[in-house]
């Protein structure tokens, strides 16, 4: 199925799932083919006014969401069981999808509320919300082939997308999900050691930024690893060499480990709560 003729719902467009339906609706899903569902009748007029797709409440939006191909779950996992309750024992068209962002909400949960039905649970991070994510998506035992193309077309939308198992995504929460956040960490570290450097405070935080940026640009450009770069830009005995001497005594690599590492276990965590 192509995405100019995808027909979807969303329920909850708030910032990933609002983020998602722009990117959407660049890559040519039709406004007129797309119902949302909010979290009351004045929050479904707000809805409709930012967005301009069709927005109602989830008691008067059922009949909508039984015709839709794709079904997307852009609530926060608090409001997840209340949802996922009013949704028993709606019809879904044969082959519909259900997709869920939810982060800890698992695949069995959801499969309580819509039984025999093809469910996907991915987890994107907020570069998505410039275009520019990186999504996990793990489908449950009903996803077929054309259904995976369909939900990898999505998240494609906003970045980059891959499959794996639902047992990899607490994982890729603490390395992809939680990534942007450390990236920031040391971009603000990064700042305050120019600043500490006597650098005026306004090229610091746009250098940083440009620094990232062509960094990032540099090795998708040359398609090598960073390990490699990193080897070429050190001359033995040179200012970047003790650069790297210092990370390295300070452990910056192991602190890194660490920090991926908790965040996977408090993704384990939350998703047994959920
Ligand atoms: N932001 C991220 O980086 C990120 C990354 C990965 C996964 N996620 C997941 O994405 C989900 C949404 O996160 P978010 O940051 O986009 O949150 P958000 O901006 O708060 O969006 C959730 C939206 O749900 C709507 N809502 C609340 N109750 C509802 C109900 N009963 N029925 C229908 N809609 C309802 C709310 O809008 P109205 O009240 O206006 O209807 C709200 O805007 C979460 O489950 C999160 O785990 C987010």
């Amino acid at each position: 199925m192509s995405l100019n003729t995808l027909k979807i719902g969303i329920v909850g467009l708030g910032n990933m799932s609002g983020a998602i339906l722009k990117g959407l609706l660049k890559a040519g899903v039709l406004p007129e083919n797309v119902v949302g569902i909010a979290s009351s009748p004045e929050r479904a007029t707000l809805r409709q006014a930012e967005y301009d797709v069709s927005c109602t409440t989830l008691e008067l939006g059922k009949e909508a969401l039984s015709q839709v191909d794709l079904l997307l779950l852009g609530v926060k996992p608090f409001v997840m069981p209340a949802v996922l309750a009013d949704l028993e024992g709606i019809t879904l068209k044969a082959e519909a999808v259900v997709v869920s962002v939810a982060a800890g909400t698992t695949l069995a949960t959801i499969g309580e509320s819509l039984p025999n039905t093809a469910i996907v649970r991915a987890m994107p991070n907020t570069p998505a919300l410039v275009g520019q994510g990186f999504t996990a998506m793990a489908p449950n035992a009903y996803v077929g082939d054309a259904q995976k193309t369909l939900v990898a077309s999505v998240f494609e939308a906003v970045g980059k997308a891959v499959w794996l198992e639902e047992g990899q995504i607490n994982a890729f929460t603490g390395l992809f999900g939680s990534g942007p956040a450390y990236v920031f960490y040391i971009m603000e570290a990064l700042v305050e050691a120019g600043l500490a450097e006597g650098l005026p405070p306004e090229l610091v935080e746009a250098g940083v930024l440009q620094l990232v940026k062509g960094s990032a640009l540099l090795l998708e450009t040359r398609a090598t690893t960073a390990s490699q770069l990193k080897a070429e830009v050190v001359t033995p005995n040179g200012t970047t060499a003790k650069g790297l001497e210092a990370l390295a005594s300070a452990k910056v690599d192991v602190a890194l480990q660490e920090a991926v590492h908790q965040a996977t276990r408090r993704a384990e965590e939350l998703s047994k709560n959920v």
